[in-house]
């Protein structure tokens, strides 16, 4: 399974914050946003992925991400000139992808508890999987509706009077056929390649698979002020209790054995004195 992570966008919802760094590198609390995404795909087990953002910001994702062998994963790069849409990163990454499922995640989407993903991307068999979360909400996000046995039945991008209270995450799962799919889409009125209308013509086709994920799980959006401020206040408190991090890519390398000590311990004398490097040595001085 690879993975395409996708941050372009405008940004301009958090202007003047996004003027010289895009959204997804500014920071929720202690680490850019972009390494929350990336943790998700790293825990799942993906480790051949590709990141899409703009001409401007690509660069500056290369030089904080590297090539990703700091991590034991590699890390390669794609522009997209404008935000023509989510869909468009399926087309973008199709020589990527070649044919092969891929893990579909936005760059400002932060996800915190296990919720099965390593084993669903392991167990993956085709068609598309996406994620329902009950959201007070749903207005602002791609809506999706469910009969008694938890199968499918609409999908709706923002609607006015949303049928149901749960949204839809931007984290998706597809088959080797997303791209000829999108390939097929025309933009919507705002002008984008929805990614609701790639889950539509998986749901007509009958392969749409919806995973709710319920209590327990936190899917926190970083879209707004409030939301990124909400969404580093969550992280905070959760590492100050338990002393341990959210997201710390080195961490989540060496646990999941893709890099080994050496490395690791190469990373860290690299690192400027700092509570991350601190945290980081105490990790290894316990580990066995
Ligand atoms: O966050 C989940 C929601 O994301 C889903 O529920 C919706 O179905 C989906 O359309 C999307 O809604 P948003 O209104 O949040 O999408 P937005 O335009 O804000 O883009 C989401 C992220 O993707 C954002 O960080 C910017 C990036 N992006 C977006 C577009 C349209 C790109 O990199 N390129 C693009 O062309």
């Amino acid at each position: 399974m690879k993975g395409i992570v996708l941050a372009g966008g405008a940004g301009s919802r958090l202007d003047p914050i996004t003027r010289v760094a895009s959204k997804q590198l500014q920071p929720v609390y202690d680490k850019p946003m972009i390494y929350y995404p990336l943790a998700t795909l790293l825990e799942a087990g993906i480790r051949e992925i590709l990141l899409i953002s703009t001409p401007v910001d690509l660069p500056r994702f290369e030089s904080l991400l590297d090539d990703g062998s700091q991590w034991g994963v590699d890390i390669r790069y794609a522009e997209q000139e404008q935000p023509r849409g989510i869909a468009e990163a399926l087309l973008i990454a199709e020589e990527f992808t070649s044919g092969e499922p891929v893990t579909l995640i936005l760059g400002d989407n932060v996800f915190y508890g296990d919720f099965g993903l390593e084993r669903l991307v392991t167990e993956f068999s085709g068609g598309a999987v996406i994620f329902g979360y009950p959201v007070d909400d749903p207005a602002r996000y791609g809506v999706v509706t469910l009969d008694d046995a938890g199968n499918p039945l609409s999908i709706e991008e923002k609607p006015a009077n949303p049928a149901s209270r749960l949204a839809v995450p931007g984290l998706y799962v597809y088959d080797g056929k997303a791209a000829e799919i999108a390939r097929g889409l025309r933009p919507s009125a705002r002008g984008e390649l929805e990614i609701t209308e790639v889950n539509l013509e998986y749901l007509r086709r009958g392969e749409l698979q919806v995973v709710p994920l319920g209590r327990g799980i936190a899917w926190l959006d970083s879209g707004t002020h409030d939301s990124l401020l909400e969404a580093a206040n969550f992280i905070a408190t959760v590492e100050r209790r338990q002393g341990l991090k959210i997201a710390c890519l080195e961490e989540i390398a060496f646990l999941k054995g893709y890099v080994d000590r050496d490395r690791m311990e190469q990373s860290v004398a690299a690192m400027p004195e700092s509570t991350y490097r601190r945290y980081l040595e105490r990790m290894l001085d316990s580990a066995t």
